[in-house]
This record gives C-alpha cells, structure tokens and sequence, in this order.
C-alpha cells in the first residue's frame, strides 16, 4: 500500500459524516491518506506527536476539521510548517460559524486555509490537497483537469424537468 501523502484529522468521531468527504475525494484521485482522530483539547499530546512524526513518515499536508472552539488546524499549524488545510465542522448550537471563526481567525505568521463549514469544505480541501501534490506530478494533473471538464460537462448536460 501506498504511503499516506495527506493526513486527514477531526477533533471527534462526530466529525467524520463530514470528514469522510475529504476521504472519498483522495480515493477518486488515488492520491494514499489516512484518518485520525485526535482533539486539540481532549488529546493535545497526541496531536502534538503525530504532527511532529508527519514529515519523517511522508506526509505532504494536513487536513483538519474541528467543530466548536475549533483549534486543531491551528495547533497543527502551530507545530508544523507543512500545508494545514482547515475545515469547520457544523455545530449544535451556532450552525459552525463558531468552528469557522475559530478556525479562520489565525494570527499572522502560521497560516490555517480556511475552507467552507462542512461537506463542501472537506471536499474542497481535498481538492485542493490533489491540486498542491499535482504541481509536482504531471498524471495527478491530468486527472484534475479531467475532474473539472466532466464536472463542467455534466452541468451543460443538465435538463430540468418539465422545461
Ligand atoms: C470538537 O468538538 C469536535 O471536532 C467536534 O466537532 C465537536 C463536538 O465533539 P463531540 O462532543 O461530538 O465529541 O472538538
């Protein structure tokens, strides 16, 4: 099995209907990850750790999603110099404006890219994962090009009902 290029983290189990997004999106391109969850705040040890090991093992960037008080991508970002691609996660009582905030809201000098709350947001950052590992691997960019033609294609092929 191919090593894993991207780690994909979430704060909880909770995250991962969303989270699996980003999974499902790497498998399209068949560029290797690997899951984990780890919390800024229940396990900061182990987030710490597994960020400090990351480059020795291969890994390319972070994807990290969180919901609430939304620090992983930060303290990920806080502990690497290696790409962190945040991701907010919907929550219970503000709809995940407090993850966005939270994750978006960055001092200057370690930088989090921010992506949409949830979904769209996993995906997205998945994508653009594909695009930055795609700069140094012509085949990867093949099939991103490929990916947005037929994106596109399908839109231009789109018949409403009854129109
Ligand atoms: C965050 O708190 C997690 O990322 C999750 O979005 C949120 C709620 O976690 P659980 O209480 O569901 O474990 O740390």
């Amino acid at each position: 099995m191919a090593k894993p290029l991207v780690a994909i983290v979430m704060g909880s189990q909770s995250d991962w209907d969303e989270m699996s997004t980003a999974v499902k999106v790497l498998n399209d391109f068949s560029v290797a990850c690997e899951a984990k969850v780890m919390s800024a705040h229940r396990t900061p040890d182990l987030v710490v750790d597994y960020v400090r090991a990351a480059p020795a093992n291969g890994i390319q960037c972070f994807i990290a999603g969180a919901g609430g008080a939304a620090h992983l991508a930060g303290v990920i970002a806080a502990h690497t110099t290696l790409p962190v691609l945040g991701v907010p996660m919907p929550s219970k009582h503000l709809n995940g404006m407090d993850s966005l905030l939270s994750t978006v809201q960055m001092p200057q000098g370690i930088p989090v890219a921010t992506f949409a709350i949830g979904k769209a947001g996993a995906g997205n950052a998945a994508l653009f994962a594909v695009a930055m590992l795609a700069l140094n691997d012509a085949a990867l960019a093949k099939k991103l090009t490929d990916f947005r033609k037929s994106q596109a294609d399908k839109i231009r092929a789109t018949i409403l009902p009854g129109v």
